[in-house]
This record gives structure tokens, C-alpha cells and sequence, in this order.
């Protein structure tokens, strides 16, 4: 199949909101966003018609930023509505949460109210295994998993430190919090680390500056929501993204 050009090969993967897809180039793939919702390690899962376009749209804004501000990321362009090509990387089997402010996990696990501000930033690590449910670790369990070097894990402090203090004035200015956000990273063919994944209501959280509404995946998680909802604030986050 042709599209733009670009010669969509084997599927390599298939998660619960992506898919990946070879390219003719060894060092290029395609990702193509699905039309679902998923939380709790996919325990619920509901198909959103269209919500792959927008979480499409919304990643390439904010990775278009981040790489116009020198931060190395696996995205190199949009193909079409639903998918863009990216480097392929290896992915490292870990999730960087970036808090700001005080919600989810670490509002239980610490038993501390949503809503209180950080004065720097905390940084988490979740290891990526379904079966585990995704446990919280620390530096030296993601070592000892052989997941990265300690090296490798403080470059990549550096660079969540610097994702952090980007986007949360990129949406501060367009009157969002960024309460907290998942990043992960991938290692390309020169094992470059490379910002991969994505960046979107569904791994971020996002209160309205003025009434701290959520603006984010939260309201699917609690079961706050109609479908209707969700997509409506999704489509909420992208017209404030493309408002400069
Ligand atoms: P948490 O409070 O549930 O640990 O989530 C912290 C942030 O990470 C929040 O913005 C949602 C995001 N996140 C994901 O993107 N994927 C996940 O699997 C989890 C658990 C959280
Ligand atoms: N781990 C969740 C899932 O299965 C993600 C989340 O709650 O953000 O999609």
C-alpha cells in the first residue's frame, strides 16, 4: 500500500492504541493511531471513533515543538489524518511520569490531596510488564532489569527535565496545567536515545487554568464520562494547541 509515498510494509507491532508498520527505509516506521480508549492496563477499553485522528494531530504539535526546540524525538513528519512516520527505535521498557502537581497514583500512594502544588518537578519510573501491572521502581531496579545504564538513566533525567520546563509553559500559555505526563524513550540504529511514543490527553494530565476542569483521559479512568465528553476535550486540547 501507498501512502504519500511512503511504502507501508509489515505490521511490527500491535498495542492497545498503535500500531507500527514497516517502512522500505530499515530505519523508518510508521504509526498508525487506533480509535481506542484504554485504561487500568487495558482492563477497560472503548472504541472512540475519530479519537486516533486527534491523538494523531495533537502528538505531532506538541513532538514538532519539542523537536523545534532541539529535543531529539523519534518523529519526523505527518503521513495523514491517522498516522506519521518516525525512526524506528528499540524501546526501553520503561515509563518517565513527570509530576507538577499532586494527582493519581501518587495522590493514593502517599495519601496526599490532588491539587498540591510541587516545587520541583518529581520524577517516577514504572517498569512496562503488563503481567506486573506496570509496577513503580527506582534508578537501581531499572539498572539491575538491564533496562538502561545508569548513565543512560541520567541523561534521560536531563532530558524529561528539560520536556517538563518546555511544555509546561507551552500549555500554561494556552491556559492548561500540565498536572503530570508519561514519556518513554527509544534507542535508534547509532542507540541515540530518542523521545518516542507520544504525547496526548491519554498520557497526560490537563486542568483548565481558570475552572481546573480535567481536561484529559482522567474523566474515562474514574468513569467521570459519557464517550461524547472525552472527544469533546480532546478536541478542547487541540483548538487551544493551535491557537498561538
Ligand atoms: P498516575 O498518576 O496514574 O501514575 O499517572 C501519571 C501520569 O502518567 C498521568 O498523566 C497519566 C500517565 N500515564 C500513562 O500515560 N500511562 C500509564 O500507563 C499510566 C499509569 C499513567
Ligand atoms: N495503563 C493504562 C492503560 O492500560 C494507561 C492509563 O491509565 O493511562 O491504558
Amino acid at each position: 500500500m501507498i501512502v504519500n509515498y511512503i511504502i507501508k510494509k509489515d505490521l511490527l507491532f500491535e498495542g492497545k492504541t498503535k500500531k507500527i508498520y514497516a517502512t522500505k527505509n530499515p530505519f523508518e516506521v510508521l504509526i498508525h493511531h487506533k480509535d481506542y480508549l484504554t485504561a487500568l492496563d487495558g482492563l477497560r477499553k472503548n472504541f472512540l471513533q475519530d479519537k486516533g485522528i486527534l491523538n494523531n494531530e495533537i502528538t505531532t504539535l506538541i513532538f514538532k515543538f519539542l523537536n523545534s526546540c532541539g529535543i531529539k524525538t523519534h518523529f519526523i513528519r505527518k503521513i495523514n489524518n491517522r498516522e506519521q512516520l518516525c525512526y524506528k527505535v528499540d524501546m526501553i521498557p520503561l515509563e518517565f511520569v513527570v509530576r507538577n502537581v499532586v494527582a493519581g497514583s501518587m495522590s493514593k500512594r502517599l495519601g496526599i490531596k490532588e491539587g498540591v502544588h510541587l516545587s520541583n518537578p518529581i520524577f517516577e519510573i514504572f517498569y512496562k510488564n503488563d503481567k506486573l501491572k506496570d509496577p513503580l521502581i527506582n534508578d537501581h531496579h531499572a539498572v539491575f532489569l538491564k533496562a538502561l545504564s545508569y548513565e543512560e538513566l541520567n541523561s534521560i533525567y536531563s532530558i524529561i527535565s528539560k520536556i517538563n520546563y518546555i511544555i509546561k509553559k507551552y500549555f500554561l500559555n494556552k491556559n492548561i496545567i500540565l498536572v503530570d505526563f508519561k514519556v518513554e524513550f527509544g534507542k535508534n540504529h547509532k542507540n541515540e536515545i530518542l523521545l518516542s511514543d507520544e504525547i496526548s490527553p491519554d498520557t497526560c494530565r490537563f486542568w483548565d487554568k481558570k475552572t481546573m476542569k480535567k481536561l484529559d483521559k482522567d474523566l474515562f479512568r474514574m468513569e467521570l464520562n459519557e464517550k461524547k465528553e472525552v472527544f469533546d476535550i480532546y478536541i478542547e486540547i487541540l483548538k487551544r494547541l493551535n491557537v498561538s
